[in-house]
Order: structure tokens, then sequence, then C-alpha cells
């Protein structure tokens, strides 16, 4: 691909491994609070790598601005300000044919995949639309198409004719799966993709995820609230908590090391781990940040919490190698 970006734009592109970047990408939503207009901070500058083959983690409370990443990155929410790079090159402003193209290359699957679905359209329908709107395939060509990618996702190739009500919700999931592939696509953005699932089909989910990764060199960004579920999956994790990242880090090395007291605060709150330390817990809960203050979004919060957290907004610093973290503890 030839590079058009302007050489400013360069320039923070550093990572020439990652298949997609975000650099300092904020989304702000315009809201309505105690009677006045407000700036509604839901994602802001957040830096993220994604790489080929592998799975970014992204955990964080309900409304701690995950969704609003994921559905920014490609491009169904416009930036307020920042900048996505895809394979080296800037998807910021993209329009028409270019975004029809990205969006073919990225793409994503949500939690109700219900929802996410034509109730009126059969199985056959709904993964042979986009192989008609993106290839030149024949019908001939295209059934066996269905067909294979039907095989690669798990679903029985006799139910061809069949409507998403007829489906589990596994296998509606696996549905929206085999829609996402049809477009041959290098990276997959998926949204608490089980959240709705019971546990045994969960695990059967984020396996056929994984061995689609390995088959096809699949990219992920994998958004969930679960950290059990992200620990399964992930290569790497990211913890959001009200629109800023706090930490991220080789996924082992965050369970076994997490330094930001919302992340220890969140794995002791994690079934299983029986950790009982009292001072790891936070006061009250999560808010929307709305026109925040400065200093750490966490400070009122936090049991370790000094006045310059209040006054001092925490960057990201590396602790160790790949770890960073935004804490200034
Ligand atoms: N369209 C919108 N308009 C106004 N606020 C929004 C909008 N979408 C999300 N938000 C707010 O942004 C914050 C992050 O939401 P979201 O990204 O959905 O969080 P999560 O996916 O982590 O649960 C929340 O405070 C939410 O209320
Ligand atoms: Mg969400």
């Amino acid at each position: 691909m030839v590079n058009i970006m302007p050489s400013s734009k360069i320039s923070n592109f550093d990572d020439t491994r990652a298949i997609l970047q975000t650099r300092k990408l904020c989304k702000y939503f315009t809201v309505r609070s105690q009677g006045k207009k407000a700036t509604l901070k839901a994602v802001d500058e957040a830096d993220l790598n994604i790489y080929p083959g592998k799975t970014l983690g992204l955990v964080g409370e309900s409304g701690s601005g995950k969704s609003t990443i994921a559905f920014t990155m490609v491009q169904l929410h416009k930036p307020t300000s920042g900048d996505i790079f895809y394979e080296g090159n800037s998807v910021t402003n993209l329009k028409g044919l270019s975004l029809k193209q990205f969006r073919e290359q990225v793409q994503m699957i949500f939690q109700d995949p219900y929802s996410s679905l034509d109730p009126r359209q059969t199985l056959k329908t709904i993964v042979e639309r986009p192989l008609k709107l993106h290839t030149d395939l024949k019908s001939g060509p295209r059934l066996e198409k269905i067909i294979e990618i039907l095989n690669q996702v798990g679903l029985d190739t006799g139910q061809l004719y069949r409507y998403p009500h007829e489906f589990s919700g596994g296998q509606r999931q696996r549905i929206a799966m085999a829609r996402a592939l049809a477009v041959n696509p290098r990276m997959i953005v998926c949204d608490e993709p089980v959240s709705a699932l019971d546990v045994s089909v969960q695990a059967q989910i984020l396996n056929l995820l994984k061995k689609l990764q390995e088959d096809l060199n699949l990219a992920y960004l994998f958004v969930s609230h679960d950290l059990n579920v992200v620990r399964h999956i992930s290569h790497e994790v990211a913890v959001i908590y009200m629109g800023r990242i706090v930490e991220s880090a080789p996924t082992e090395e965050l369970f076994n090391n997490p330094s930001h007291p919302y992340t220890r605060a969140l794995l002791v709150s994690m079934p299983g781990l029986e950790r009982q330390d009292q001072s790891l817990k936070l006061i009250g809960e999560i808010s929307s940040p709305i026109d925040p203050p400065p200093g750490c979004r966490l400070a009122s919060r936090c049991p370790v919490a000094r006045d310059a957290c209040k006054e001092v907004t925490p960057e990201l610093k590396e602790v160790s190698p790949g770890h960073l973290v935004a804490c200034l503890d």
C-alpha cells in the first residue's frame, strides 16, 4: 500500500508490527447534565496496539468506555480527536471506497447476535450477502464458499434455510462469525461476544475464536467485563476506567503483578480468586466521566490516593517490559 499520510502523522505511528494502532484516540459525547451542556469523555487519549494473529483484551466495568473504543476503532463512531492507523496508514477520516475496504478488513461481532442478525433472513442469505457485495463469485462457487465457512465455524450445513430464531445463542454467535469471515477479514473487533452465553457455551465459542485465529492469523480486539474470559483468550490485556487506559501488560504479567489500584480491585472481585484484602477494594461506584476534573479519575474511590492524585493526570509509564501503568504511586 502506498503511504499517503502527511509526515506529521507518520511520527505518531511507531510500531510497524501492529496491524492497528490508536494514538491519543478520544471520543467525547455532548450530553445534558444538571440542565447544562456538558462533555462526557467516554474515551480519552487511548493508545492501543493490536498485532496480527494476537488478541488484545480490553477489560473494565460496565460504562468504562469499552464499546465506545470498539465502535470508534471500526469507524461506527467518528473520533473526536486522535488517530487510528491500519497497517501504518491513517484511517481516521476515511470515506467512500477506502472506508468500505477498511470495513471489509476489520469486522465486528457483538454481544447479542440476535439483534445484529436480520430475523427474516435465512442462514444462507445472511452469509451470502457479504459474498455478493464484496466478491465476484457466481452462485455455484458462492454456495461452495458458504459451506466452507459454515464448516469453519462449526455450523451444520443442513441448516442453510433456517432463520436466526431457530438457532441457539451459541449457534447465533457462530452465524455472526460466519458472516464476518465471509469477507476474509484481517481483524475482528469482538464486543462482549460471549457475555450473553452460558458458561459451557462460552468456552466453546472462545475455543472457536482461538482456532480461527490460529488458522487465519486473525487479530482480535476482545472486549469484556469478565476477567476470566479475557484471561483465557488474550495475549495482552488493557484495563480501562472511566475512558482512560490505566494499565496494560502481557496477560500473565497483568494477572500475576497487577499494579494499578483499579486492576487490583477488579482482580479481588473476580470469582475464584480468594483474595480478601480489604485495602484493595474501591470505595463507591463508577460514575460517568462528565466534565471530569483534572487528576486521576479513580482518585475519589482509590484506597491509596494522595492529594497529588486529584491534581495530576497520571500518564502510562513502563514498569517492566511491555507493562504500562498510569498511577502516581
Ligand atoms: N451515544 C452516547 N451518547 C452519550 N453518552 C454515551 C453514548 N454512548 C456511550 N455513552 C457513555 O459513554 C460511557 C462509556 O459507555 P460504553 O462505551 O458503552 O461503556 P462499556 O461498553 O464499557 O459498558 C458511559 O458513561 C456511557 O453512558
Ligand atoms: Mg459495552
